[in-house]
């Protein structure tokens, strides 16, 4: 059955926008944890728009399941993960003018610099997850240089204006998961992934871990965390014991 991580970004980002101290991402941890969370993602971005060095830091010794770092591969984050130690580390294009992460890694442009963080990381007991597109060639590439695991975008399936392109994008993402899982990598698999567009994925077989951040901590500003996130679970649960036939 697929794993909910929620990511909690968002929960920094409306502190941010007082540069206070509230609402804190780790009080926020928590309360998804009891939610049923099995992670905690965060992405510490360069320019610090929304999760801090020290949220890292505390939530290393607070979170219970499992910390998955987003970063971009350089050497000031490879720093911080190798001090800080999360469970995960997903490598992420980061461009400062974007809103969110907007497409994945080229792998095979980055095949050295990658392969170097993979090993050093893994030296460190810290897994990496590469951030791709639902792409074959960048699956491969990512089995190529050793990263024990993938993240498979699912932006373009999240923002598939019609069914048929909506089916289409399904299509590229469960061949991408299967051709990954198939090649022993571990298959996580997020972006933009909703209360309604969460089913057919979580249905796919292999995937592991579906990271969502945005869709469940706007239902938590309505409804509170816990149950944002018990609400998030229970839609995996369902579609995962009702596989789709593809
Ligand atoms: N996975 C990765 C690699 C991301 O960068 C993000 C956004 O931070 C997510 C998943 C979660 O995306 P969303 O907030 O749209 O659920």
């Amino acid at each position: 059955m697929a794993k909910l991580c929620v990511n909690i970004d968002h929960v920094a980002t409306v502190r941010q926008a007082r540069r206070t101290v509230e609402p804190d991402p780790v009080a926020a941890a928590v309360l998804a944890e009891l939610g049923g969370a099995s992670g905690i993602t965060i992405h510490l971005r360069e320019d610090r728009r929304h999760i801090q060095n020290r949220d890292l830091e505390i939530l290393r010794q607070v979170v219970r399941t499992k910390l998955n770092l987003e970063m971009a591969g350089t050497q000031e984050m490879l720093k911080m993960a190798l001090l800080v130690k999360p469970d995960m580390c997903t490598l992420v294009p980061e461009r400062r003018e974007e809103l969110t992460t907007e497409g994945g890694l080229d792998v095979a442009m980055y095949k050295d610099q990658l392969q170097k963080y993979i090993s050093l990381l893994g030296e460190a007991d810290i897994k990496t997850s590469l951030f791709i597109d639902p792409d074959l060639d960048q699956v491969r590439a990512a089995h190529f240089v050793g990263a024990p695991c993938v993240e498979i975008h699912t932006g373009s399936y999240a923002e598939a204006r019609t069914e048929r392109e909506q089916a289409e994008q399904l299509t590229r993402i469960s061949n991408a998961v299967r051709t990954a899982a198939k090649l022993g990598m571990q298959v996580n698999a997020g972006h933009g992934l909703n209360y309604r567009n969460v089913s057919a994925v979580a249905a796919l077989p292999s995937v592991d871990e579906l990271n969502i951040g945005h869709s469940v901590v706007s239902r938590a500003v309505l409804v509170g965390m816990e149950a944002a996130v018990r609400e998030m679970s229970q839609l995996i649960r369902h579609a995962s014991q009702q596989p789709a036939e593809r």
